[in-house]
């Protein structure tokens, strides 16, 4: 069995997929749920899973290295095999990355290398792809390396983009997709069956 972190900061919609998608699983579970803000609304759902759940920031450490240490820590005490970021808002320790290296992977609502980087988060990230007059926008699952938004990416999928949307109803119409994909693609994982070769990233059998 895997153990699954999650790093969150807000409502945690992917969250939800992914403690309801391994709640039945026996290749891999959601051991703990990390969030960077107290307030967070996806710690109410981690609980109401009864996954244990942990907030700090760097901001409650004197030093940055006691905050490594204290995430390295829980990290190493649930035996993490892999961390999902899910809405976390934060960049991962360089530290946490190299001993994570191809186990951290990332979510977001468009289709990188296009609209990702910083300032492109939440809604405004669907208020920029609809800015450019795309015609289509999509989900790109990816792993995280020490540059923001930019490690290899792993599997991409296209959503239209419809006459008449709204930043929100675009949201609403990729979001669905994330929901389906992430869990999916966190098993591929899980599984061994996610291979980088040469900075390219092979998955074994199909999505479904
Ligand atoms: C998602 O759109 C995800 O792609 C991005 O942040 C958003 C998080 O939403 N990284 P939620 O907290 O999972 O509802």
């Amino acid at each position: 069995m895997k153990n699954i972190a999650i790093f969150i900061s807000g409502r945690g919609t992917n969250l939800q997929a992914i403690i309801d998608y391994f709640r039945q699983s026996t290749v891999a579970q959601v051991a703990l749920v990390f969030s960077n803000k107290k307030d967070a609304y996806g710690l109410i759902r981690a609980k109401r899973a009864n996954i244990p759940t942990f907030s700090f920031a760097r901001g409650d450490f004197n030093t940055r290295d006691e905050f490594i240490k204290k995430l390295k820590k829980l990290l190493s005490e649930h035996r993490i095999d892999i961390i999902a970021l899910a809405g976390y808002t934060r960049k991962v320790p360089p530290e946490i990355i190299q001993e994570y290296r191809h186990r951290i992977v990332n979510i977001h609502p468009a289709l990188l290398p296009f609209f990702g980087g910083k300032g492109f988060y939440g809604i405004e990230v669907h208020r920029r792809v609809l800015a450019s007059g795309m015609k289509l926008s999509g989900v790109t699952i990816h792993f995280v390396n020490e540059e923001y938004d930019r490690g290899e990416i792993i599997y991409q999928e296209c959503v239209p983009i419809l006459f008449g949307d709204t930043p929100e109803t675009l949201q609403a119409r990729v979001l669905e997709r994330e929901h389906y994909l992430y869990p999916r693609i966190i098993e591929k994982l899980a599984t061994g069956k996610i291979s980088v070769i040469d900075n390219k990233v092979r998955i074994d059998g199909q999505i479904d």
